[in-house]
């Protein structure tokens, strides 16, 4: 990026991630070494090759091509190379507090087993906390596209890892498969003790926004770009604080927006929501939190106390104690004040 100041900036301040697809982060190189272990053949010949394929028209292009990567991953040591990888690469960008996603039914579907995906990811996480001090919230998310009877076997067999998993959340394909439809399964993720949180707005319209704080009382929406079309809904998030959890190089690439300059984050800060900067699956969308925040903050030619104000919201939409997220707001405004001032 031109602006090499707020460069440095982006790169040495703290930062938290809070929409991230764990299988989202399965980088081409490791996708190979992976299936070489596991005997099983891809359909790409190089990583040219699988770059190449990343070319997507819709959410769905995406996620066939994601589920099909994941297909590769078999054993509790694949899940901690892929976490453990993520970490890695988080730490290196100055990322300190990760809340992350995984899918359970995309491997149980295919015969691997709840136990082996959550304890290769939480194994990783937990040695990333001692090893990297990157602390982490742990979300299990249903898949849309299937029936809340399998989400709820997918909850019933979260229970004896209940003390790993922080919350629930909902991804996959959105159009046609509304919040209401889980309605039931987030109310008893609710009563186990599980925080909820839910992808909406996304191509879906504004009603599934409304829906799934209405419906399935979410405390934290994922994307939730359409809430711009309702304006009672956006008095009501700006309101409750409620956060919306950004990703602008996914909607960028699925085109959910045509543009970078386009992107309405100026109007959603001056409205006074509550939104956030994240990469949602940054191995298939071209960048992590910091490539993230370079492409926003040149396109919308953003300043420093911007960008600081958008990393401040990362670490308010956390899950972290209100005392955590104080401290680490403060740490913040430190990295902020050490920076030349920009003319
Ligand atoms: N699963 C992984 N990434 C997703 C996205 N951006 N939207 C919905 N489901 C997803
Ligand atoms: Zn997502």
């Amino acid at each position: 990026m031109k602006n090499s100041s707020l460069k440095k900036f982006i790169e040495a301040v703290p930062k938290s991630e809070i929409h991230l697809h764990i299988e989202g982060t399965f980088e081409p190189n490791l996708m190979f070494e992976i299936a070489k272990r596991n005997n099983i053949k891809i359909k790409y010949s190089s990583v040219d090759e699988v770059k190449e394929a990343y070319r997507f028209n819709n959410l769905q292009e995406f996620l066939d091509i994601y589920y099909a990567g994941a297909n590769v991953l078999i054993t509790e040591q694949d899940f901690y190379d892929l976490t453990w990888a993520y970490l890695t690469k988080a730490s290196s960008q100055n990322v300190r507090h990760v809340e992350i996603f995984f899918d359970p039914q995309t491997h149980t579907e295919r015969g691997v087993s709840f136990s082996t995906v959550v304890n290769g990811i939480y194994k990783a996480l937990e040695k990333g906390e001692k090893q990297l001090g990157i602390t982490f919230r742990l979300i299990m998310s249903y898949l849309r596209h299937l029936s809340e009877e399998a989400a709820f076997e997918t909850l019933e067999q979260s229970l004896e890892y209940k003390n790993w998993i922080d919350g629930v959340g909902l991804d996959s394909s959105e159009v046609g498969n509304p919040p209401e439809k889980f309605e039931q399964v987030f109310k008893a993720s609710s009563e186990k003790g599980y925080k909820l949180c839910a992808h909406a707005g996304e191509e879906g319209p504004s009603e599934y926004i409304w829906s799934a704080l209405k419906n399935l009382k979410v405390d934290r929406i994922d994307h939730g770009n359409r809430c711009l079309d309702d304006k009672e809904l956006v008095k009501y998030l700006a309101k409750t604080q409620i956060p919306l959890t950004l990703c602008p190089l996914s909607n960028l690439e699925l085109k959910v927006i045509q543009d970078l300059k386009k992107y309405p984050l100026k109007n959603m800060m001056s409205e006074n929501l509550l939104v956030t900067i994240n990469s949602d699956d940054p191995a298939y969308f071209g960048g992590y939190m910091n490539e993230n925040f370079f492409a926003i903050s040149e396109a919308l030619d953003l300043a420093e106390i911007e960008v600081a104000t958008l990393i401040k919201n990362g670490f308010k939409a956390t899950w972290l104690s209100e005392d955590k997220k104080e401290w680490w707001c403060n740490q913040v405004d430190e990295v902020l004040k050490k920076q030349p001032v920009n003319t």
